[in-house]
């Protein structure tokens, strides 16, 4: 999608091959840099620091950092070594371990001197895969939006946790996808976009791109959702997820679990879009067996934010001394979720409905 009048994907091999480049998105929406990932070390961090963040986005920088690792040392015991570092990054989007099995597969077999450029081919190839996937799960969730579109007057009204757009994914998202081709295509959507503390990646990412792509939206904070469900206010909710259990229960950022509750006491469809590259066929029950990220206190107590003169500056808002604490994920059970979204089409919430779009996993 495009900043400023320019085309990007999140994440894409820097010229002369020898490393990966991505958008800064701790820095967004301030400022846009690039910054490159020329070593295995620099990519786990870049994903620990959350300069890329959203589960697809994750599995596509761990490609890469798979890539980077093998330019270190392409042994087996290279090959090792960045799978357990990049394994450790965070715990709950399962494209990572996903991407990290589809490299180390990529090259198991090959003799260590052609390692590096088979990774290399296999990580341009998992983003190009992805950005099909998402548009895939964008032409899925167009005709729901066309079908509500039919029914009323007025704008589509699209509630939004979190940042499940392009910049979570290589391109489109996964929320947004369908999103993107519904205004593209001249449908009348407005999107409610919730603020999602503590990273507060809706309001920074979310607003940044929907406003970048001219998508009419108004950022919300969290607790709004349920009153605006309650008005009439909100048509559908679409979020994304960073791992699908193959019940249909989902994990998805902090907050979403009360926003599918107030969805379903208002009878609001509640969809989730999701690459399938995020499913965990291994997992039934998400609630127990999703494993969730508690991440530092310091994201909690402190905001980020642009002072008058210009300048950024992250400022204390509890007092000291006040325990903080950091959950970063919940999980919505299947039974609150309407339907999935996904590059397949659209299905129930339920092994059954995951199983009849993907029959080779089941
Ligand atoms: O902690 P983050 O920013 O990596 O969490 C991201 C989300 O929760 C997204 O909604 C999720 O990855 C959906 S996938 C596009």
């Amino acid at each position: 999608m495009k900043i400023n009048g320019k085309a990007y994907r999140t994440i894409w091999t820097a010229s002369g091959g020898a490393a990966a480049e991505i958008i800064d998105q701790v820095r967004l929406p301030f400022e846009v840099d690039i910054v490159t990932l020329d070593t295995l070390e620099k990519a786990a961090i870049a994903i620990e620091s959350m300069q890329v963040r959203g589960a697809p986005c994750i599995g596509a920088t761990a490609a890469y950092g798979m890539f980077l690792g093998l330019k270190e040392d392409a042994s087996d015991a290279g090959l090792a070594r960045a799978s357990e570092r990049l394994g450790r990054t965070r715990p709950t989007a399962v494209n990572l371990h996903w991407a990290i099995d589809e490299m180390s597969h990529a090259v198991a077999n090959a003799q260590p001197v052609e390692r590096v450029a088979l990774a290399l081919k296999r990580a341009e190839e998992i983003c190009d895969e992805d950005v099909e996937i998402s548009k895939g799960i964008g032409a899925s969730g167009l005709k729901l939006i066309e079908e509500i579109a039919a029914k009323k007057k007025g704008p589509v009204n699209i509630l939004t946790h979190c940042n499940a757009g392009w910049l979570a994914t290589v391109d489109w998202g996964t929320a947004t996808a369908p999103i993107y081709m519904a205004h593209d295509k001249g449908i009348n959507v407005h999107v409610w976009v919730d603020e999602t503390r503590p990273r507060n990646q809706g309001a920074s990412l979310t607003a940044f791109e929907l406003g970048a792509h001219g998508v009419p939206h108004t950022v919300i904070v969290d607790n709004v959702g349920g009153h605006l469900m309650q008005k009439g206010m909100v048509d559908v909710c679409i979020t994304g997820t960073d791992r699908t259990a193959r019940s249909g229960d989902v994990a998805n950022k902090i907050g979403t679990y009360l926003k599918a509750l107030a969805a379903h006491d208002n009878n609001i469809p509640f969809y989730v879009a999701l690459p399938s590259t995020t499913i965990d066929w291994n997992i039934l029950d998400g609630v127990s067996d999703i494993p969730i990220e508690e991440r530092g206190d310091e994201e909690v107590r402190m905001m980020t934010g642009r002072l008058p003169d210009g300048g950024i500056a992250t400022v204390d808002i509890i007092a000291k001394g006040s325990p903080a604490a950091n959950y970063a994920f919940d999980v919505t059970p299947a039974r609150l979720v309407t339907g999935l979204i996904t590059e397949r089409g659209v299905c129930a919430a339920s092994e059954e409905g995951l199983s009849s779009l993907f029959p080779e996993r089941a």
